[in-house]
């Protein structure tokens, strides 16, 4: 499970980018797609800046890549809180990537219906199996990824691959992709900066189970932790 310290945000920014890229190449060099799920928060945007910055012609490259969401916040699109708003911003509005290949989450209303209904769009494209070649995660000071939160039920999700939840603290309701299709994918990237994130990313690397970013294992693939030497700081640390 390679870990990379790199000395600040920006460059987990630029390696994330490099990583994306040469996933996204291979990926479509061999097999002309590239099923890619995108993380939300804030840590990613300027690693989709920077994709933006590299890729932003790169027609061939685009024209393969499939783009999903791992959770969304069930808000309008346009809605500064929205995971599909920011990536749109930082990346999808700058690269040439055919609408027909982004798929937002989209779950104002019955969220339950919505997740379904997710879930019937990466059986359409992935098939009964699926298999993500590239997922980006972020990890929430509580030791959260995607909108799996602590102690939450759909931890021990096995069956489903698209999940409701929520936090008390929010007004809204999310649907997020589940432990069952994350851990499918053939590689997971988590990006993870600034000292807030220290004591959940002590967590998740000693495999504490208080973290659920910990239970993120592909069986059958890579996974990266892209951090910063703020967020590095307590590794190595007992406990
Ligand atoms: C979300 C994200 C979530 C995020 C972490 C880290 O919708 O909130 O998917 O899992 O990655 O909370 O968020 P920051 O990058 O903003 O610290």
């Amino acid at each position: 499970m390679p870990l990379e310290v790199h000395t600040d945000a920006r460059a987990v920014a630029m390696r994330g980018a490099e990583l994306f890229l040469e996933s996204v190449h291979a990926a479509v060099h061999a097999r002309g797609r590239c099923g890619i799920v995108l993380s939300g928060g804030s840590t990613p945007r300027a690693t989709y800046e920077e994709i933006a910055r590299r890729a932003g012609n790169d027609r061939a490259l685009w024209a393969g890549a499939q783009v999903f969401w791992g959770d969304e916040r069930c808000v309008p699109a346009d809605d500064e809180r929205s995971n599909e708003r920011m990536a749109r911003e930082s990346l999808l509005a700058r690269v040439p990537i055919p609408a027909r290949h982004v798929f937002p989450m989209r779950c104002m209303g019955d969220a339950e219906a919505a997740a379904r209904r997710y879930e019937d769009l990466i059986r359409e494209h992935l098939g009964a199996m699926p298999r993500f070649d590239l997922v980006f995660l972020g990890l929430g000071d509580d030791g959260h990824t995607a909108s799996l939160f602590p102690g939450n039920a759909l931890l021990e999700e096995t069956e489903r691959w698209v999940g409701v939840t929520r936090r008390s603290s929010e007004s809204f309701t999310r649907i997020t992709l589940t432990l069952a299709v994350i851990n499918l994918a053939a590689r997971v990237i988590f990006l993870v900066s600034g000292a807030g994130k220290a004591e959940a990313l002590q967590r998740a690397l000693a495999g504490d189970l208080r973290a659920p970013a910990s239970l993120v294992q592909p069986a059958n693939g890579d996974l990266y932790w892209l951090v910063d030497a703020a967020a590095a700081r307590r590794l190595g640390e007992s406990g």
